[in-house]
């Protein structure tokens, strides 16, 4: 929701731009950590979903981890100030530099994907002379029930170990001397907002904890990843239901006494709290169809093209419904649209838009296809301070 002063400063701002609603993100942020402290759960913010360092800034003051995909991330999350004994390091395709990096910065864990990494891990921490801690991550094959392009747990998705390898990869752990298995690591999916998911992973997690230690290993670590969706329908409704997320690991995960849970949220943390800002380029009205074509595209916000996923579109400078448009950005591209038969105010050139809940893998998928200005920030304290 935007008041009329921050409509009166963004009038006067080159457009596009992301704005960060900082006070919304302190809020959602102090919600989360007060239902996870509740049930003395450890939250890794899922630094992939965005990696501002205004919004890094809030998230490490909170407390939470990093969950980092890349050695990019492990180094931006040490730069920005996590602690390096709550970064942990995930992704099926980890390079030697990268894990080597990972090595020398002594981050807390890797979340192993294949049998292989298992190995390279060991050879590497060998040379060093070190021991990497390692959690096997796991692949479940339990359905998320979201969008396919974001499902990650089924047989034929590319992430984690097979079940019938964990035997594998039991004997991996037992010969190698320079891993030191801390727990096991689970992600099903993203956008989930069907959270009895949630239940049949805890299943799966309770029977290969079992697994682990019935062959004598200790599971000190079970992450269960991320995924809580957030309601893109309604970006004014903005903070997520944490304590019933929460709630449902509580109840249904078995928790030894020497055990932690671990997440990985990333979405539900940071999506609802920024906007793309846009201007209208032109409106262009046809016998079948009406369209607004706005100064940004794709490049700034590329899930409606690559998910056809649902951003809610407002007009900030005129009121009432009246017209349906199809919101497109100025990208050689047809997949390049915001919405289409989006019932809008009737539109006129120079017209604010706001594209709603583009916090969470907004700005970290910009391009520069088309050889576009790369994309600029705008947060609340920048219109406080005006
Ligand atoms: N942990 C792992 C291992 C992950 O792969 C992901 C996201 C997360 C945690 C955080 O998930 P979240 O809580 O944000 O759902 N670009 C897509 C989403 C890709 C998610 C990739 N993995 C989108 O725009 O919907």
């Amino acid at each position: 929701m935007f008041s009329d002063k921050d409509i009166a400063h963004f009038s006067n701002l080159e457009t596009p731009f992301y704005y960060y609603d900082l006070n919304l993100l302190r809020d959602t942020l102090k919600t989360c950590s007060d239902a996870a402290n509740t049930y003395h759960f450890h939250v890794h913010y899922a630094m992939k979903a965005n990696f501002n360092d205004k919004v890094l800034a809030k998230i490490k003051e909170t407390g939470f981890g990093a969950d980092c995909v890349s050695g990019g991330e492990v180094r931006k999350a040490i730069e920005s100030g996590f602690a390096k004994n709550k970064v942990v390091f995930a992704g099926v395709g980890k390079s030697d530099k990268e894990i080597n990096y990972a090595l020398d910065q002594d981050i807390f864990c890797f979340n192993v994907e294949s049998l292989q990494e298992l190995q390279v891990i060991n050879d590497l921490a060998g040379k060093k002379q070190k021991i990497a801690k390692v959690a096997i991550r796991i692949n479940p094959n339990v359905d998320a029930h979201t969008h396919a392009n974001i499902t990650t747990g089924l047989d034929e998705n590319k992430f984690g170990i097979n079940s019938w390898d964990m035997p594998a990869a039991a004997d991996i752990l037992n010969a190698s001397a320079h891993l030191e298995f801390v727990g096991i690591h689970f992600h099903i999916g993203s956008q989930i907002t069907n959270l009895d998911v949630y239940k049949n992973l805890c299943v799966r997690v309770n029977e290969f904890a079992a697994w682990f230690e019935d062959k004598g290993f200790t599971v000190k670590i079970l992450n269960v990843g991320g995924g809580l969706g957030i309601d893109y329908h309604q970006p004014n409704a903005q903070i997520p239901d944490f304590e019933a997320y929460f709630r449902i690991f509580s109840d249904f995960l078995d928790i030894k006494p020497h055990q932690e849970v671990h997440f990985e949220l990333g979405r539900a943390l940071v999506g609802q709290s920024s906007s793309l800002i846009s201007r209208v380029l032109y409106v262009k009205n046809g016998k079948k169809k009406n369209f607004i074509v706005l100064d940004a595209g794709m490049t700034e916000l590329m899930r409606p093209a690559l998910y056809q996923a649902y951003h809610q579109i407002e007009n900030l400078s005129q009121k009432s419904n009246a017209v349906k448009y199809d919101v497109v950005g100025p990208i050689c591209e047809s997949t390049d649209c915001f919405g289409k038969e989006v019932a809008l105010p009737e539109t006129f050139r120079n017209d604010l838009i706001a594209i709603r809940s583009t916090g969470a893998y907004g700005e970290v998928m910009a391009s520069n296809y088309n050889l576009r200005d790369a994309i600029v920030t705008v947060t609340s304290d920048d219109v406080a301070s005006s």
